[in-house]
């Protein structure tokens, strides 16, 4: 089926477009033929905290069958599943393009979204795949409380991951959004979110792949008569002979009170003020320092330890991709994984699967938030009302009811009440 929609594809497409046939090495549509494909790991089950994987298109969609994804479930838990892909991929001299969909039909609060692609040598980890398996790329949104961010997390040559280091922010909302990674063979990489290009740039500079080529010399110190002194007391200076002054004086304006008893009181003195000629402190002035020599820079080596690569976009030979996620609130659905070195043929791919169907998909989430509300009004009138007729003047009665009403709003939002009542509506 993959192979037909492929096929068809790239006969339209050859009408308009220049025809880039490339490898696809997984296309995942998420049929009903999925289970054979996919394995769940066993990570985490002994303990009790491994999630599962549902079959579904959720609530809204573009079409229902089609759009039907994995859905983690329940809440709380590690999800974690993994696949195949058809051949190994080895990506010198190639693009390597990963893409998949997420919807956060949830209203996702607390959970990862992303995706990671695997290097053949994890085989043997591959049925115990979890968080310490080692992994090539991984790829998608992580949200979590205030942090809403697409990762790009690469692993280089010594097994290091690197953090992607520019910000691409994540999409919150509860529609489906396709992000795609692209490494190209010149070091550098494109992310798109929806189709379009959201962020790209040099690997180099996304990733600390690279430590710096020059250091500062170890065995260099600045000379002890190195005079970094800009300015220095004008020597030539001199202080003026009437500098000195008391800092403070009799006040000359007071005078003896006419009540002052010199036998009972002491002998009268005037109170002290604040000199108006005392000038402080003297100082020198400032001149230009004539030894002066500039800041001492420190000189730079080349760093014994650098070593350059030319090729940091290499990984090495693929050949898994899955998904080990934590999420607080479950219900993320992810469809439409497409592993390949042909640019293109992903952007038709996006735009077959999400493009077509997303304004539908849109429409009809819509819908149902309409009924949701609808539905709460009346409960809330229901509510209103009843609390109306009970209420012969006591105000505890009319409190009890609005909180019986909000309590039935929260509860509205849980997806899994009257599913089908709500289509049939639909
Ligand atoms: C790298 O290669 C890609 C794909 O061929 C191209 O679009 C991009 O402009 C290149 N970037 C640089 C900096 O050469
Ligand atoms: C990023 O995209 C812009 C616009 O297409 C292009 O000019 C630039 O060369 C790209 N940068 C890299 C590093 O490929």
């Amino acid at each position: 089926m993959a192979v037909n929609g492929k096929l068809l594809l790239l006969s339209i497409a050859t009408i308009a477009l220049p025809c880039a046939i490339g490898k696809v090495h997984l296309e995942e549509r998420f049929d009903e033929s999925w289970t054979e494909r996919w394995q769940p790991s066993t990570w985490k089950a002994e303990e009790n905290l491994a999630g599962k994987f549902e079959h579904t298109a959720g609530d809204w969609y573009g079409h229902p069958e089609a759009d039907k994804g994995i859905k983690t479930t329940p809440d709380a838990r590690f999800y974690t599943i993994w696949t195949e892909l058809e051949e190994e991929f080895v990506n010198k001299g190639k693009d390597l393009v990963l893409q998949f969909s997420v919807k956060h039909a949830q209203n996702i609060d607390c959970g990862g979204g992303y995706i990671k692609l695997l290097p053949t040598s994890s085989k043997d980890k591959m049925p115990d795949f979890g968080g310490d398996t080692p992994y090539s790329v991984m790829f998608g949104p992580d949200i979590c409380g205030s942090t809403k961010k697409v990762h790009a997390i690469l692993t280089d040559k010594k097994g290091r991951n690197l953090e992607f280091k520019p910000t691409v922010p994540a999409k919150t909302d509860e529609l489906t959004h396709v992000y795609t990674y692209i490494l190209h063979p010149n070091n550098t990489y494109q992310i798109l979110i929806d189709n379009e290009v959201d962020r790209n740039g040099t690997l180099y500079e996304a990733h600390d792949f690279l430590l710096p080529r020059q250091i500062q010399d170890p065995d260099a110190k600045k000379p002890e008569d190195w005079v970094d002194e800009a300015q220095i007391p004008d020597p030539a200076d001199v202080k003026p002979d009437d500098w000195e002054q008391p800092e403070t004086i009799l006040d000359p304006e007071a005078s003896q009170p006419e009540d002052w008893d010199v036998e009972e009181d002491g002998e009268w003195e005037a109170p002290r003020i604040p000199n108006p000629a005392y000038k402080g402190e003297w100082q020198p002035k400032m001149i230009d320092n004539p030894a002066y020599k500039g800041e001492w820079e420190h000189p730079l080596i080349d760093n014994p330890e650098f070593e350059d690569d030319e090729e940091v976009y290499l990984l090495p030979p693929l050949k898994f991709v899955g998904f080990e996620l934590w999420q607080v609130k479950s219900g993320t659905i992810f469809d439409n994984i497409l592993v390949t070195d042909d640019v293109e043929y992903a952007a038709r791919f996006a735009e077959e699967t999400w493009g077509a169907s997303k304004d539908k998909e849109k429409e009809m989430l819509d819908a149902v938030r309409a009924e949701e509300e609808k539905k709460r009004k009346e409960e809330d009138a229901a509510a209103k009302a009843a609390a109306k007729d009970a209420d012969d003047g006591d105000d505890d009665n009319d409190d009890e009811a609005d909180d019986d009403a909000a309590e039935g709003n929260i509860d509205f939002g849980d997806e899994d009440e009257d599913d089908e009542g709500l289509h049939a509506e639909l």
